[in-house]
């Protein structure tokens, strides 16, 4: 892993592959890691670079509160560092939400844009005041807490006691810091859903079909308002949809990449 210091900080990041840009921006309460399918799936084909967000993986927490615009600044960072001028954003539930952010900051850095099992909405008013809650857990407790808190809403009742295993390591592995800063920086994220139909680049909205979180209605009503966009359902598959089922959703992917790179849009 290389690392680029965005506001004093160190923030991680991979990348694997030669070819156009793809810029995978991760779940919570998660890292980098939960990309390992779909970087070994692209690779022959893309540039496929993943980083940490700040406080999260190997990447340590900012200084202050935490914002998704300073996720999708340091994820700009990561570009920067590696001179890269524009790549396809992929953002999965949390990714999603930095990669709104990250659009409405630098839409000419977005070649195309991945919304995976994500919303441009925002929380209601219930959700925040469980959020902070869930944050104070978590710094008194541990990330643990948050295992039993989210494992039922991030993966469907079919997911394979391997892909269970593997969410609860990546969970557990998270910093409490970073898990509580990006809680409140979810909880005080902005709102782009009058945006979407601005968004001019080629965009795929894919959605576990068991998605319990971003659910696929919610998908759908996105994937309408976005001009031109793409949409996928992911059978048998809950929010994580890339770890239930890989296969299918790096298929989907792939295909919206290489259709997009057919496009003058990605160099
Ligand atoms: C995620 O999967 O990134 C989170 O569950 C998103 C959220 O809590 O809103």
């Amino acid at each position: 892993m290389d690392e680029v210091l965005f506001n004093g900080v160190p923030i991680h990041f991979d990348e694997e592959g030669v070819g156009p840009a793809v810029l995978l921006l991760h779940a919570f309460p998660l890292s980098s890691q939960m990309w390992s399918a779909q970087k070994a799936s692209l690779k022959d084909a893309f540039r496929v670079i993943a980083l940490d967000f700040p406080g999260f993986g190997q990447s340590r927490p900012l200084a202050g509160p935490a914002t998704m615009d300073l996720f999708a600044q340091a994820a700009l960072a990561v570009l920067d560092a590696l001179a890269v001028e524009r790549a396809a954003v992929v953002g999965l539930s949390m990714g999603g939400y930095a990669s709104f952010a990250l659009h409405a900051r630098a839409p000419g850095r977005v070649a195309a844009l991945g919304l995976c099992d994500t919303r441009a909405g925002v929380d209601t008013e219930e959700g925040r005041k469980g959020r902070e809650a869930t944050a104070q857990a978590v710094e008194q407790q541990g990330s643990g807490v948050l295992v039993e808190r989210m494992m039922p809403a991030l993966l469907s009742k079919g997911a394979s006691p391997s892909v269970r295993a593997e969410v609860e390591r990546l969970i557990r592995a998270t910093p409490r810091e970073g898990a509580a800063a990006a809680l409140r920086a979810m909880a005080t994220r902005e709102d782009f859903s009058s945006r979407l139909t601005r968004i001019t680049c080629p965009t795929l909205v894919l959605v576990g079909a068991d998605d319990a979180l971003t659910p696929p209605l919610e998908s759908q009503r996105m994937a309408r308002d976005i001009p031109g966009a793409t949409y996928r359902e992911i059978p048998g598959a809950g929010h994580l949809s890339h770890f239930e089922q890989p296969d299918a959703f790096n298929a989907a992917v792939r295909a919206f990449l290489e259709q997009a790179k057919g496009r003058p849009l990605i160099p």
